[in-house]
């Protein structure tokens, strides 16, 4: 029996446009010539820089294009973070950066949530490096901050001067429901660093990720970014630079989209069938994740890899290893058929509660 991975929170190879994007690196190379293949500025391919703030209505010298996004929080977190610093993070929240900034010896400080996100009006007292939150379709628990919260938020970080990361790749992973504004763009484009990725929206292997800060913070981390590799790949940045210029990636985002719902409903539908009472989960209108919280009243899962389903326990996303009866289910990688067969896996594997 093949096992169903709902572990992994990457795209289902389908998702990948890999002729388009064959294309493009050829264009990529032939019209940009030398200067593709040459070192350079240490913040990115200088067209895509453009692009991106452009974008963003920003100046090119805020933009910061990394090696992936997660890059790009290895560089900040160099910047802002020295042993002992506290860094606010949801709780639960994306595990990588929980590991990078224990490396780096961050006092890790947990912020609420519930449904609808954080809970601005509980962020916690005194300073901090800065807050490390995932507003929309989070990873892990799919969920995203409402409106009202994004306002309070924005207002309570001005007033305490206190800066806010915003991490944003899957924003526009949305298949429902219309888009909210960002917290970079209710800010104004100020106090906020705001942070995003073509991993969702293009391709995770071409490892382009970005950042728009305050202009003296992408200095900083443009110098960083320099004295650790002198200049980032530009193949790939000026290949999806190609990509966008031919109008490639609204069409390519909207199909990407399309498969992804399938198996976000598939997903939704095999929960719904198999789950026993007491089981709830997220609903989100967008992103790769749905967070599974088990019946309170549960025993401990199964061995659920023996009944042939992997997830990633809920443990790994709170720095102080609560959690324990939440599970992390991607559905972006599985086809649908396969969620249906995964799911009703996990559910074989929940235990009855134990009888009086
Ligand atoms: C919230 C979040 N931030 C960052 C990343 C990493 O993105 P990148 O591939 O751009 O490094 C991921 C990848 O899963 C993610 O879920």
């Amino acid at each position: 029996m093949a096992v169903i991975s709902f572990a992994r929170g990457v795209p289902a190879p389908e998702c990948l446009p890999i002729e388009e994007l064959a294309d493009c690196a050829r264009g990529a190379l032939l019209d940009g010539g030398a200067p593709v293949l040459l070192y350079g500025p240490g913040g990115g391919y200088g067209p895509l820089r453009e692009w991106i703030a452009q974008r963003h209505g920003v100046e090119p010298a805020r933009v910061v294009i990394t090696s992936g996004s997660l890059q790009g929080f290895v560089f900040l977190s160099e910047q802002l973070v020295t042993p002992g610093a506290r860094v606010f993070v949801e709780a639960p929240t994306y595990d990588r950066p929980i590991k990078i900034l224990r490396r780096l010896g961050a006092e890790i400080v947990p912020v609420p949530v519930d449904e609808d996100g954080l809970l601005p009006d509980e962020l916690p007292e005194g300073d901090a490096a800065f807050l490390y939150t995932i507003p929309t379709f989070q990873n892990p628990t799919g969920r995203t901050l409402s409106v009202e919260r994004r306002r309070r938020l924005v207002e309570l970080a001005r007033e305490r001067n206190l800066l806010v990361l915003e991490d944003d790749p899957y924003g526009l992973v949305r298949y429902e429901g219309e888009p909210l504004p960002s917290l970079f763009e209710l800010a104004g484009g100020e106090g906020i660093a705001y942070a995003s990725s073509f991993s969702k929206t293009v391709a995770p292997g071409v490892r382009v990720g970005y950042f728009v800060l305050p202009l003296e913070l992408a200095q900083q981390v443009e110098a960083l970014a320099t004295s650790t590799y002198i200049s980032p790949p530009y193949l790939t940045q000026a290949t999806v630079h190609e990509f966008l210029r031919r109008g490639n990636f609204e069409p390519n985002l909207e199909r990407v989209n399309g498969l992804l719902k399938a198996r976000r409903d598939a997903m939704l539908e095999g929960l719904e069938r198999h789950m026993p009472d007491g089981a709830t989960w997220s609903r989100p209108q967008g992103g790769y994740f749905i967070w599974l919280d088990l019946p309170e009243d549960a025993p401990p899962l199964a061995d659920a890899e023996r009944a042939g389903v992997t997830f990633v326990p809920g443990t790994d996303f709170f720095a102080d290893g609560s959690g324990g009866r939440s599970l992390r289910l991607a559905f972006s990688y599985v086809s649908p058929d396969e969620i249906a067969d995964g799911v009703a896996r996990l559910a074989s594997a929940i235990p009855a509660p134990a009888s009086l």
